[in-house]
């Protein structure tokens, strides 16, 4: 009776969340009926479609009701609502469970993209799970007289490739519970406890149940919900007494892992991989669905690599085999998701050519009962054959009546079994429910803390009471008085709450970390209503005062990103200070920003591991100024990094977000079987190549300064000290340099070269020196003696960057490099790069035993004379070939910003020098017209160009420190914490500053205006018109 099933997959996007509406995002997902199509937010014009079964927009349109309920705005609007997709989905589900199908349902997308919304639900918008068990059991009801029915429930996580019994009343089994295969049930989990249920109150209780042990669980293992599976299966048996069938049917409900993947760069570069682990299920399970949908397309598929991990093993009859599957698809609508959302959609439409063959499960009710049955029955009619014979037959009767009852015993066992089993249940669920009912009495009578959790589906699950006296809290569970909690950072006695005259508070005990709105106090300190509190590295809770301050408010929006942004506000970092104005705030700076707040608990964790686990090293979180390597010194992009430093040894390595995230999770596994594990765990240190607190020394890129190319463009030498700027603006050093225009030979040129066009430049030849003199003020080795510095450069087109010598051990080290270019025809695009663009000098940090920086001279040509040639590609070809196209277009956009800028800034001297150069040629004409002597003219020309250029020199010379000073000027900011006084005094100090900028260009301006006109008026004596 198979039937083929092709997997059904629905999609649904949901509405914006608090993030994206703060980002200003848009809406880059459409529907129509069953189609979807998703928008390039870079490139409108590339939108994607796709047709699924069944599509869900719940987006917008929608209000809630007095119920809470989210419905549409108007009646038959097209919002789908959480009755309108399990329409769809759950009574389909049902529908083939009570026909004796296996079912399944999948939910798969990016963490708080909705998986558990639909599957789950939240508050009363009950998802997908609850509603089907209620309405299961109103099927049962209605049915009873027709069958017996038997349902049974269980919950379970997979983390890690762990099983973790969601239900279990014992405390969990290290390394979780077993994944066995028998040839008749396929992969099950040993010893995973089945409850009998036989109400949906019941259910979702049990569900509760569950969400407290993941809650617990994964503050005890560290773990992060997004990273687990949630599985319930319903087992459902069906029992038709009259037509001795039994239908059997189990109902797969999947709250997936979260989707994206650390796509950024850096965890690539890692020396260690990704804990594998924690991505290999969902990984298989793609692997899975591809290999299914390549068959279901005629290609040849040698091998379904259900085997490969837990979960694939579980869902093996879900995926092509015996099940009616259905996937849920969830999209989040916000153009910044563009990737994981197209993502998702191809994944979903990979899922939905899976075909299955789905059958019902009967079988003549259980054997057992019907042999005994029959054999009772066989009996039954000897014993009356024994009475007809009226033959004396006590023993035989006697043994015969022994073995009726022994049998009749044992149907009635197996029949009341279940009835036994359901009635422990029964009484279990009173119990648990007492207690939640007891937990409702004492909300309404007591103030609590609550815990929150990064996944919203699992705050407000742990709730602790605090009663009037005095309550420790922490690890420790000896007394009637304590609260006990576990988690990072927590202290066997950790804080004592206090409830006295209606009055709470929380005095920490010394040495312990409590943070109350963000702030960390170590004294005594009074808690009021919707206070938040961090106990530990990061469980954080929030504070409910008593019933009577509380007036009906929604506490929703003390969220777990509430909790981190007012840290990060402590920390200096607001949310506020990316929003200048009343604008939009950038939305790169606004994804700095959550990252941040995203990263700053996780090396909190990071941090705690290392000290509980001895590693010696401290993590910091920094914001990385990206315009550091821009050749045009402009503040573009930020993004965060996260400083390691070697306490002892001072050592220093720098890593990148991924890399981060990377290192955390295979800190926590190593944390797991350290620390946790308790005893009989693997306590060996790990060797150095697989400890992940661990990396070989690296070189640091501590800093850059840029020596502006313009003056070269006029064949002018430049000597500058410019000052080297770390990533937060702070002086890393100061760097001696000079630009030397020169001869093929190395020769300086003299004050007869210089230009005063530059463009006489095209098409010859331009030699020129880079002198990197010396560095002094080490801030580097000033820290470590044992420290060393190089510089870096790259210069126009050369493939890769060039290195000083390392010096070593010095504050003020000599470098006395030399090194000269050559330009063999001087291209207008060199010429552009000399006139808006500087050299940056990166200054390289080593530390004892790292390797040092080795200039690579691949690709490098060089003159005769052994200086570097540079400017080799032709003007027809794109100087820019390598990159890609959106990188050629942002550079091409700061391109024109510049240049907009540029104009901007040279406006007026052009008009100040063309008025000069017309008064100069009004001049000459004169000369030639009243004169007419041409022979003069040569003479002339050249000591007055001459003159000119010196003082265009001079001018270019004052203007070198006038450019320094508008650079300070830019980097000039306000602290984060400055108050009124603070920043008052920074500007006075800006105003100060630019007047000083002012004066020095006014004065610039002056000489060179007095110089041209000094230069002007000899010219016109010497030419005697007026003499
Ligand atoms: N369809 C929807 N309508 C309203 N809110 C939604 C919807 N889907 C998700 N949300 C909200 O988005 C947030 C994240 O959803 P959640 O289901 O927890 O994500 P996931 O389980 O995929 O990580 C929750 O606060 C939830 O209330
Ligand atoms: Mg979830």
């Amino acid at each position: 009776m198979a039937s083929k099933d092709c997997v059904k997959v629905a999609v649904r996007v949901r509405p914006f969340n608090k993030r994206e509406r703060d980002a200003g995002s848009r809406c880059i997902i459409s529907m129509t009926s069953n189609n979807i199509s998703i928008q390039d937010p870079r490139n409108p014009q590339n939108s994607r479609a796709f047709t699924f079964d069944y599509t869900y927009w719940s987006h917008s349109g929608f209000s809630r009701n007095k119920d809470g309920l989210f419905v549409p705005e108007e009646t038959g609007g097209r919002y789908a609502d959480q009755a309108g997709v399990f329409l769809d989905l759950g009574q389909g589900i049902l529908d083939n469970a009570l026909q004796g199908y296996n079912a399944t349902l999948l939910a798969y997308g990016q963490t708080g993209s909705g998986k558990s919304y639909s599957m789950v639900g939240y508050g009363p918008n009950k998802g997908l799970i609850p509603t089907l068990c209620e309405r299961l059991f109103q099927s049962i009801r209605s049915m009873q007289d027709s069958r017996q029915c038997q349902v049974f429930f269980s919950m379970l996580e997979i983390y890690n490739e762990q099983v973790v019994d969601l239900l279990s009343k014992t405390s969990r089994s290290a390394g979780g519970l077993r994944v066995r295969e028998d040839q008749q049930r396929g992969f099950y989990v040993e010893g995973l406890r089945r409850v009998p249920c036989d109400s949906a109150v019941q259910v979702e209780q049990l569900m509760d149940q569950g969400t407290r042990t993941r809650t617990t669980a994964a503050t005890h293992m560290n773990a992060n919900s997004s990273r687990s599976h949630m599985l319930i299966i319903i087992q459902l048996k069906q029992i038709f007494s009259k037509e001795c069938i039994t239908k059997q049917s189990n109902v797969y409900l999947v709250d997936l892992a979260g989707s994206e993947r650390q796509r950024s760069s850096g965890s690539e570069a890692d020396r260690l991989k990704e804990g594998t682990a924690i991505n290999l299920s969902l990984t298989t399970l793609g692997n899975v669905i591809s290999a299914l949908a390549d068959m279901t397309l005629g290609k040849k598929v040698v091998h379904i690599p259900y085997r490969d991990s837990v979960l694939t093993k579980l869902l093996q009859s879900a995926l092509g085999g015996n099940s009616r599957t259905v996937m849920i698809a969830t999209l989040s609508p916000a153009d910044i998701c563009y990737e994981e959302s197209l993502s998702t959609l191809r994944y979903a439409e990979r899922a939905k050519r899976i075909q299955n063959k789905a059958v019902v499960n009967e079988s003549p009710t259980e054997r057992l009962v019907k042999e005994l049955k029959a054999e009772n029955a066989k009996l039954l009619l000897r014993l009356s054959r024994l009475g007809q014979e009226g033959r004396k037959a006590d023993d035989e009767t006697k043994e015969l009546r022994r073995l009726l009852t022994h049998n009749e015993l044992q149907i009635r066992a197996i029949q009341t079994l279940w009835e036994q089993h359901l009635q422990e249940a029964l009484k279990d669920w009173e119990t648990q429910y007492a207690t939640i009912t007891q937990e409702r009495r004492m909300m309404q009578m007591h103030p609590y803390i609550m815990n929150i959790n990064e996944d919203a589906q699992l705050s407000g699950v742990v709730k602790l009471f605090i009663q009037e006296g005095e309550w420790d809290i922490g690890l420790a569970d000896n007394s009637p008085k304590s609260l006990c909690i576990r988690g990072l950072g927590i202290q066997e006695k950790h804080a004592v709450f206090s409830n006295q005259q209606r009055r709470v508070s929380i005095t920490p005990v010394s040495g312990s970390k409590v943070i109350v709105n963000g702030v960390q106090t170590s004294k005594r300190i009074g808690l009021q209503h919707l206070d938040r509190l961090v106990l530990g590295s990061n469980s954080t809770y929030l504070f409910i005062g008593f019933p009577s301050e509380r007036s009906g408010e929604d506490w929703s929006r003390y969220d777990y990103d509430y909790f981190q942004s007012e840290l990060a506000a402590a920390e200096g970092f607001h949310f506020q200070s990316l929003s200048a104005g009343p604008h939009q705030p950038d939305p790169s700076l606004l994804a700095v920003f959550y990252d941040y707040i995203k990263l700053m608990p996780m090396v909190t964790e990071a941090n705690q591991m290392s000290q509980e686990l001895k590693k010696g090293v401290e993590f910091k979180l920094e914001i990385k100024n990206l315009a550091m390597s821009d050749s045009k010194g402009h503040d573009l992009e930020k993004d965060i990094a996260v400083r390691v430093t070697s306490v002892e040894s001072k050592q220093v390595w720098m890593w990148s977000k991924a890399k981060f995230v990377n290192r955390k999770f295979l800190m926590e596994e190593v944390y797991q079987q350290q620390v946790v594990g308790g005893e009989g765990a693997d306590r060996a240190p790990l060797p150095r190549d697989r400890d992940p607190f661990w990396d070989p020394l690296e070189s640091l890129h501590l800093g850059s300064a840029y020596l502006w190319l313009q003056s070269l463009a006029f064949r002018i030498p430049l000597e500058e000290q410019v000052e080297v700027v770390g990533p937060e603006g702070t002086e890393e050093a100061i760097l001696q340099a000079q630009l030397v225009p020169c001869s093929p030979t190395g020769l300086p040129l003299g004050e007869d070269d210089i230009l005063i066009d530059p463009s006489e430049l095209l098409g010859k030849r331009l030699d020129f020196q880079l002198i990197l003199d010396q560095c002094c003020g080490l801030r580097w080795v000033k820290e470590a003696r044992n420290r060393g510095v190089q510089i870096g450069f790259q210069v126009f087109d050369c493939p890769q960057p060039l290195y000083t010598p390392a010096v070593w051990h010095n504050v003020n080290p000599l470098l006395d490099h030399r090194i000269q270019f050559t330009a063999l025809r001087t291209s207008q695009e060199l010429l552009n790069y000399l006139q808006s663009n500087a050299l940056v000098l990166e200054l390289w940090g080593l530390q004892e035993g790292c390797s040092e920086l080795i200039s690579c001279m691949d690709g490098v040509k060089m003159t005769q004379e052994d200086s570097i040639i540079i400017d080799k590609i032709s003007a027809s070809e794109p100087s820019t070939a390598e990159t890609g196209g959106s990188d050629l277009n942002s550079s091409l956009r700061a391109l024109h910003q510049d240049l907009e800028q540029l104009r901007n800034a040279n406006a007026v001297l052009k008009k100040e020098n063309s008025a000069l150069r017309e008064q100069l040629n009004s001049a000459r004409n004169g000369v030639e017209n009243n004169r007419g002597r041409q022979e003069r003219r040569g003479s002339l020309r050249p000591s007055c160009d001459a003159e000119f250029a010196k003082a265009l020199k001079v001018f270019y010379h004052s203007m070198t420190s006038v450019r320094g000073q508008l650079q300070r000027l830019r980097r000039h900011k306000p602290s984060e914490e400055a108050d009124l006084l603070g920043l008052r005094l920074y500007v006075d100090e800006h105003t100060y500053l630019l007047k000083d900028f002012s004066e020095q260009l006014e004065q610039c301006v002056t000489t060179l205006k007095q110089d041209v006109a000094a230069i002007v008026r000899r010219k016109r004596e010497k030419s005697g018109i007026w003499s």
